[in-house]
């Protein structure tokens, strides 16, 4: 943390608050080398043709870019909180492409309302970003689309894609279970849209080979923001679950790994009773153990969590006599708060104190701001530390010693301190020796990714019609 916490004139009580926050929500060097075991054998399990917690899904992707892919193609991305549609062009030039984009919000009522009111609203947004891009678009010959549609997916086809469940917080009946894309693919046609979806992707997968076209040191594609998962490279013959198919077994597939569903049977994850109310007050209780303890989408709410407790049922009793009815609206700080709080500069806090003010019309006092502090760094490092045992595991069971993982999502590029604090305990999982000179690489570092759902479902769509034209499945 950049700022030291002064707790001299914290009083007795709360500091002892603080400490047992301290317990509750540090996770050390051991638990996170067991946390990494446990990942290496459940990625495993997820292979098998049993299979265990996290899905492991085939993707279909089966190469990396050359570089030298052309073409044009339109991306959508539907991710937790935005709609976004891009139109790519790659160009001859290796590696370099061309970006047109407009972003859409997605509704709150969408999320947890009615599938046909979902298709219809990405396929009005579609046909506005063509009309407006294509002049005649009666004239326009269908555009290869690639599809982010980052939910967990079972695929027999590149072009297919079974809900397994929502997560991040979707809750659209009639959907799970089901094949997503003949219900979208309607809707497009109902307004005469003239795309064709090419690939259906995960956005992990789009981040992995979206970072691999411009650097092929890197072996593993992350997402931390609203929700949170990885992808990497897998050989076909270290997939039991696809042997009946006879793939060659060096033939290379991606994997999207959903590992959001880590430890939904809870034997190492170290859940702290705010985790467990999260949970069981959630659409889906039981799913997503380990991405409810990390996205963005979650941090706030442990956070609100922890506060409504400390004023209800403790004896610190913080923000005594106020009027905390704003604090308690479900999900109402989202990661981006907590971001303000661990970057408030000031000695005393000010920042956060009119945080709180303005949001919440809450006046913490001087002693309460620190307490604020610590919890803000206890959770969001936290995250960071957990975060960083998935990326080991996937380097163990890879046995990549050296490599680059691409990232994006929010609470990667814009939560302070994510990264140094994923290093650190990455560091501390992989036993790596301490760096003589700082500016020394580690041998495994997780960098910002390129643009995965936008330049990577492009390149995905530019590689499958390579191979439906090559005759390739
Ligand atoms: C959730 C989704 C997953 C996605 C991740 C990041 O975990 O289930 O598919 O990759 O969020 O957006």
């Amino acid at each position: 943390p950049s700022r030291k916490g002064s707790f001299v004139d914290v009083p007795k009580d709360l500091l002892k608050e603080i400490e047992e926050l301290e317990q509750l929500f540090t996770v050390d060097s051991d638990k996170l080398k067991q946390i990494t075991n446990h990942f290496v054998n459940e990625l495993e399990k997820g292979l098998s043709v049993e299979g265990g917690s996290i899905p492991m899904n085939p993707t279909w992707v089966m190469a990396f870019p050359t570089g030298h892919e052309t073409g044009t193609y339109l991306a959508l991305d539907m991710g937790g909180t935005n709609l976004r549609v891009c139109q790519i062009t790659l160009t001859d030039q290796k590696s370099e492409f061309d970006i047109i984009q407009s972003k859409y919000r997605l509704p709150e009522e969408l999320k947890v309302g009615d599938a046909d009111e979902l298709w219809e609203y990405i396929a009005d947004c579609l046909l506005q970003f063509v009309e407006t891009h294509h002049n005649d678009i009666n004239n326009v010959d269908k555009i290869p689309l690639g599809f982010t549609f980052s939910y967990p997916a079972t695929q027999n086809y590149i072009d297919e894609g079974i809900l397994q469940r929502w997560t991040k917080g979707f809750d659209i009946p009639g959907v799970e279970g089901h094949n997503i894309v003949p219900m979208f693919e309607a809707a497009l046609e109902r307004r005469g849209v003239p795309i064709k979806l090419s690939a259906l992707i995960n956005d992990t997968t789009g981040t992995l080979i979206a970072s691999a076209y411009t650097d092929p040191t890197m072996k593993i594609g992350c997402i931390f923001g609203t929700g949170c998962n990885a992808a990497y490279m897998e050989d076909c013959g270290s997939i039991p679950k696809l042997a009946h198919l006879n793939l060659p077994p060096e033939t290379p597939m991606a994997i999207n790994c959903e590992w959001g569903a880590f430890d939904n049977e809870h034997k190492v994850l170290p859940r702290t009773p705010y985790d467990m109310k999260i949970d069981a007050d959630s659409p889906r209780p039981g799913q997503q153990a380990f991405e409810k303890m990390i996205a963005g989408l979650y941090l706030g709410e442990i956070f609100r969590l922890v506060m409504i407790d400390l004023h209800d049922n403790h004896e610190a009793n913080i923000f005594a006599n106020q009027d905390i009815s704003k604090l308690r609206r479900p999900y109402s700080l989202d990661s981006s708060f907590l971001s303000a709080i661990e970057d408030d500069p000031f000695e005393n806090l000010s920042e956060t104190a009119d945080l709180f003010q303005n949001q919440l019309g809450i006046t913490p006092n001087g002693p309460e701001l620190e307490l604020i502090r610590r919890t803000a760094e206890l959770v969001g490092t936290r995250a960071a530390r957990l975060s960083a045992c998935g990326v080991a595991a996937i380097c163990k069971k890879k046995g990549y010693n050296e490599c680059h993982v691409g990232a994006d999502g929010s609470v990667f590029n814009k939560y302070p301190h994510f990264k140094a604090r994923g290093a650190a305990a990455l560091r501390e999982i992989l036993d790596w020796p301490e760096k003589t000179d700082p500016n020394e690489e580690d041998p495994i570092e997780i960098l910002a990714a390129e643009d995965g759902s936008g330049v990577g479902a492009a390149l995905i769509a530019a590689l499958t019609l390579k191979r439906v034209q090559e005759g390739n499945m």
